[in-house]
């Protein structure tokens, strides 16, 4: 099947619009345990990406002119600049098995490689039955990717989380909503860098993200672009001022039902004092008292982070699912005659 592969602009609400009805039609056969794409966080993706990352979103149009694929690739700027995300990678339900997926990714491999990257990392999400019967999995298997690492998608009905319990003397909660209060932004920063040295995360030779405001804060910018709203709970030493553990809770305009679990880090000079359970069962209490139509909340840890599974299962949180994680080499750049800017709009595959 020939497709034509289009850069999405963010000003075409036609384009968009069909990218996002791929992404629905995709999410109904995939993923429909996982909460529904909202438009609201597509059309901010298009426009602020993640910190410190350049963002490509393309979509794939055949000869008929219907869009049949979406992909995103994510270009890390400063750290992992050898490697790009194809964070969607995503045929239509329709047009599977026609050789369409093979060419996104030979084209996400192009892309790649005309950005001096040497590796390409595919993820695939999957519901709580085999992974491996999936058509993602499948797919990685035939395009001979390594695997990098595997992710346990747990759920936590909230119902069945622990009742928040008072915090030590010592010890005071903060609660703060989208933005990080500025005399703790520095220690935020501080924390999550902490946070990405520490955690396991297979074979995917990470490197960390630096302990920086300014990633904090651009990724506030991108979370409010995207029409998320986060609730936050950080734990102050009153002795010394210093956050000792900070978590967040976040959620799309289009779930109301659903959060993210997303950072929750403890400072390593006070592990072992239960505060990541403390912190986040306070959070979730401020979070459900605000949102009252919020039934789960989902979260991802590497499979070999069995701490981690360990202190969330005994919150509450159970198995739904699985997220992989794979790598292929970029394909050497082509031999070409014009500059290596992208091709305006469209560049033809067969
Ligand atoms: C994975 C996905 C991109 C494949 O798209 P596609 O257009 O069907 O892929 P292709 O037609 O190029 O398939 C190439 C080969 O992959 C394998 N494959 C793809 N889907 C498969 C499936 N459901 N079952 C078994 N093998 C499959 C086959 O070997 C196939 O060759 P064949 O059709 O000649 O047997 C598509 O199913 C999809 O969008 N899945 C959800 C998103 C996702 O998981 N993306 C991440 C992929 S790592």
């Amino acid at each position: 099947m020939t497709v034509f592969l289009t850069a999405v602009d963010p000003g075409d609400r036609d384009v968009v619009g069909d990218v996002y009805d791929l992404r629905l039609a995709g999410h109904a056969a995939d993923v429909p345990h996982l909460p529904r794409p909202c438009p609201a966080d597509l059309e901010g993706s298009l426009t602020v990406a993640p910190p410190a990352t350049e963002v490509e979103e393309w979509a794939a149009y055949s000869a008929g002119g219907r869009c049949v694929a979406s992909v995103r690739l994510e270009f890390p700027l400063e750290e992992n600049s050898d490697a790009v995300t194809a964070s969607v990678l995503l045929v239509h339900p329709a047009f599977r098995r026609q050789g369409v997926g093979k060419r996104i990714t030979e084209f996400s491999r192009d892309r790649a490689a005309r950005r001096r990257r040497s590796r390409v990392l595919l993820v695939a999400d999957a519901g709580p039955g085999d992974p491996a019967a999936t058509p993602g999995h499948r797919f990685a298997a035939r395009l001979r990717a390594r695997a990098l690492v595997r992710y346990e998608h747990l759920r936590l009905h909230v119902d069945d989380a622990p009742r928040p319990t008072p915090p030590p003397e010592s010890l005071r909660l903060r609660f703060w909503g989208s933005t990080v209060p500025e005399e703790l932004v520095t220690q935020a920063a501080r924390l999550e860098a902490t946070l990405s040295a520490d955690a396991p995360a297979g074979q995917a030779s990470w490197e960390p993200q630096p302990n920086a405001v300014s990633r904090i804060r651009d990724f506030e910018r991108m979370r409010i672009a995207r029409g998320r709203r986060a609730y936050q709970c950080g734990v102050v030493d009153v002795r010394t001022g210093r956050m000792a553990a900070w978590t967040a809770l976040s959620m799309t305009r289009a779930n109301p039902d659903n959060a993210l679990q997303a950072v929750t880090v403890v400072d390593p000079a006070y592990r072992g004092q239960g505060l990541g359970l403390l912190v986040k069962a306070h959070n979730l209490a401020a979070c459900r008292a605000a949102e009252p139509r919020l039934t789960v909340v989902d979260t991802w840890n590497a499979s070999d982070n069995t701490h981690m599974i360990r202190i969330n299962t005994g919150f509450g949180f159970t198995r739904a699912g699985t997220r992989g994680m794979w790598e292929l080499s970029a394909r050497r750049s082509p031999a070409r005659t014009g500059s290596d800017l992208p091709r305006p709009l469209t560049s033809g595959l067969s």
